[in-house]
């Protein structure tokens, strides 16, 4: 019988030696299980199921194929960044799935976030659902199952339950991760040579951007938070904070307010800014973010992201706020 329980003499993988003799054993015991048959996996591109993906394509090559669902909330470069690491460089069988006007159309009008969050998980297991239906031979399906997802602690596990495949696609499960903790799998991510930016990326919810486009989303609101997020990030790493701060993005409201820009008065949306510290994301601290660059990146994104009049600094920690907006 499978056990669920880290077992008791594993010890913690902090070098690369270690990770080196945990994907060792892996791929042993991945190509026991998998044998000749083939492995599906949904790919998002975030630390858990890269480092699968990663692992499965050394223990089995072709048999695995990934499917990654773009539903059109990812941030900006993260798409083609997983065609390039997984087909390009690691050439995997990806099936690449450019869903973004399927979500966006169900997700027209819905203001009320745990809505949202409903439509996008649904929505994300029909896509998948679709493609696990176009192949044929699958019998396992790979997940990205980390241990404390077992654990069930902390807020984030609470949000992932989105459901599951039907019954007539219920594969067996491979989930190589299951006993590691997340600086466990970003050490093996490194050692499975994996791009930084992957393995060391901070926590991005399920829903993506849908949750920081308030309200009802639309899509210049949307080009705005992908645009303000991707500013925010490119000058959190330029100032040395990428890897410091825990968490930080931006946010887009659906209201405006009056500005002036290029002599005329404009009616237009703020972007807020947010970047916070925590353990386990219970509470979180605001960082203190040197006022100097928060002009800077409030000029940049007033000038570069259309749409947009006003930039304001979240200084609310958890408890009051939590850390998204929605
Ligand atoms: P909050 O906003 O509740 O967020 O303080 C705590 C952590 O959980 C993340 N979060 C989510 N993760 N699906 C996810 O996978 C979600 O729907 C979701 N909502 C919040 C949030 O980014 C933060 O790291």
């Amino acid at each position: 019988m499978q056990t669920n329980k880290r077992p008791e003499n594993m010890e913690r993988i902090t070098t690369t030696a270690q990770a080196e003799a945990f994907i060792a054993q892996q791929l042993d015991a991945l190509r026991a299980q998998i044998g000749d048959k083939k492995v599906l996996l949904a790919l998002s591109g975030g630390v858990d199921s890269s480092v699968v993906a990663a692992l499965l394509i050394k223990a089995v090559g072709k048999q695995l194929v990934c499917v990654h669902v773009n539903h059109g909330l990812l941030r900006k470069g993260e798409p083609e960044q997983v065609v390039k690491v997984f087909r390009d460089e690691m050439d995997a069988n990806l099936i690449y799935v450019d869903a973004g006007d399927r979500f966006l159309d169900k997700l027209a009008g819905v203001s009320e976030p745990e809505q949202k969050r409903k439509i996008i998980g649904a929505e994300f297991i029909r896509v998948f659902e679709e493609e696990a239906r176009k192949l044929e031979g699958i019998e396992f399906l790979a997940q990205g199952t980390i241990y404390p997802d077992i654990l069930e602690s902390g807020p984030v596990k609470a949000h992932h339950n989105v459901g599951g495949l039907p019954e007539d696609l219920k594969f067996e499960l491979v989930e190589p991760l299951k006993f590691l903790f997340k600086d466990e799998v970003r050490v093996v991510g490194k050692a499975l040579g994996l791009p930084d930016n992957m393995v060391y990326r901070q926590p991005f919810p399920g829903p993506g951007l849908g949750v920081r486009c308030l309200g009802a989303i639309t899509r210049d609101r949307l080009e705005a938070v992908r645009e303000s997020d991707a500013i925010l990030r490119e000058e959190f790493s330029k100032n040395g904070l990428e890897g410091k701060v825990w968490q930080y993005f931006t946010v887009v409201p659906d209201f405006k307010s009056t500005g002036v820009k290029d002599g005329k008065r404009s009616f237009d949306w703020p972007v807020i800014l947010r970047a916070v510290n925590t353990r386990d994301a219970m509470t979180a601290t605001v960082e203190n973010v040197p006022f100097s660059l928060l002009q800077h990146i409030t000029q940049r994104i007033t000038s570069e992201v259309p749409g947009v009049n006003r930039v304001l600094f979240d200084l609310t920690p958890k408890p009051t706020g939590t850390i998204e907006w929605e």
